[in-house]
């Protein structure tokens, strides 16, 4: 595997790789690296002949009250992680050759409606920051190919219309999430829980599991499920920020008619913001 740095040095190597007509599968990451982010690594695989990571804690992404500076980075481990699983080229740029070193307000890409929706509305212009970060890097990469997990249910939604949107050539694949044998999804901030935590934190897959088993028995009153999911967390412990049933196509309200559905919750606990989403069909 081949490591760089350098935007240039991504593009020369592409360039050579479309010259023999290899087909680019490409999975960007910010690093610290688990087994939810080697399934991705595993399916961009079966559909490219060549394949690109990248690691990037982007912090146009993160509130000026998050945890940009304490992100876990462990960029290392996330090499040695990368090459086992057969990554070709591992691009891990520093901020100024991303953003420019000293460009105070570079262009951001915005994805109106559903940025602002969910999480968007807990963290006003995190998906500004993922959209941007993810088009810059799907130029420089040009991947014929992008996985992304479905953990990440909204920010898949967001970037599956940018990529549209903006016209980008790119076939944007959602990847099935990774639990914890007691359900918990694999996610990097999942470090942020103390033991106490950590027991409490499947308590939202049940809860999703709970909502969706409803739904798919042709349960209706969405906003009925959705206090009784808040409510459920709430009394757990947890701070719930919602608990919501949406339309999985776009994240809007859905209608009577609507079967293809989602539920999502975020709530925190201690130190940490779990998501979490579990896809269902009204039955
Ligand atoms: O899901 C992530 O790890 C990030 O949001 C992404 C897509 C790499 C953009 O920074």
């Amino acid at each position: 595997m081949q490591t760089v740095t350098a935007i240039a040095d991504v593009r020369a190597r592409i360039r050579a790789w479309r010259a023999e007509g290899a087909r680019v599968a490409f999975v960007p990451t910010m690093g610290n690296l688990h087994a939810g982010h080697i399934s991705l690594i595993e399916l961009a695989r079966r559909h490219g002949d060549r394949f690109v990571a990248s690691i990037f804690v982007n912090p146009m992404q993160f509130g000026p009250n998050e945890d940009f500076a304490h992100y876990p980075r462990t960029p290392s481990r996330d090499a040695d992680m990368l090459a086992a699983a057969g990554c070709d080229l591992m691009f891990m740029p520093d901020v100024g050759e991303m953003y420019g070193a000293g460009s105070t307000a570079p262009t951001r890409v915005e994805v109106p409606g559903i940025s602002t929706t969910l999480c968007g509305e807990f963290r006003p212009g995190h998906f500004e920051g993922v959209a941007t970060v993810v088009a810059k890097l799907f130029n420089i990469v040009q991947p014929d190919v992008a996985v992304f997990g479905e953990k990440d249910f909204q920010q898949l939604v967001v970037i599956r219309r940018m990529a549209a949107d903006l016209c980008f050539p790119i076939a944007i694949i959602g990847a099935p999430t990774v639990r914890e044998p007691d359900g918990l999804a694999m996610s990097s901030r999942n470090q942020y829980l103390d033991a106490q935590e950590r027991a409490m934190a499947p308590a939202i897959h049940a809860a999703l599991r709970t909502a969706t088993g409803v739904i798919a028995a042709g349960a209706t009153d969405y906003a009925a499920i959705e206090l009784e999911g808040a409510a459920g967390l709430v009394a757990r412990g947890f701070r719930v920020d919602y608990f919501a049933v949406r339309r999985r196509i776009d994240l809007s309200v859905p209608a009577a008619a609507d079967r293809e559905l989602v539920v999502l919750a975020a709530a925190r606990l201690g130190k940490a913001r779990l998501i979490d989403n579990l896809q269902v069909e009204r039955g």
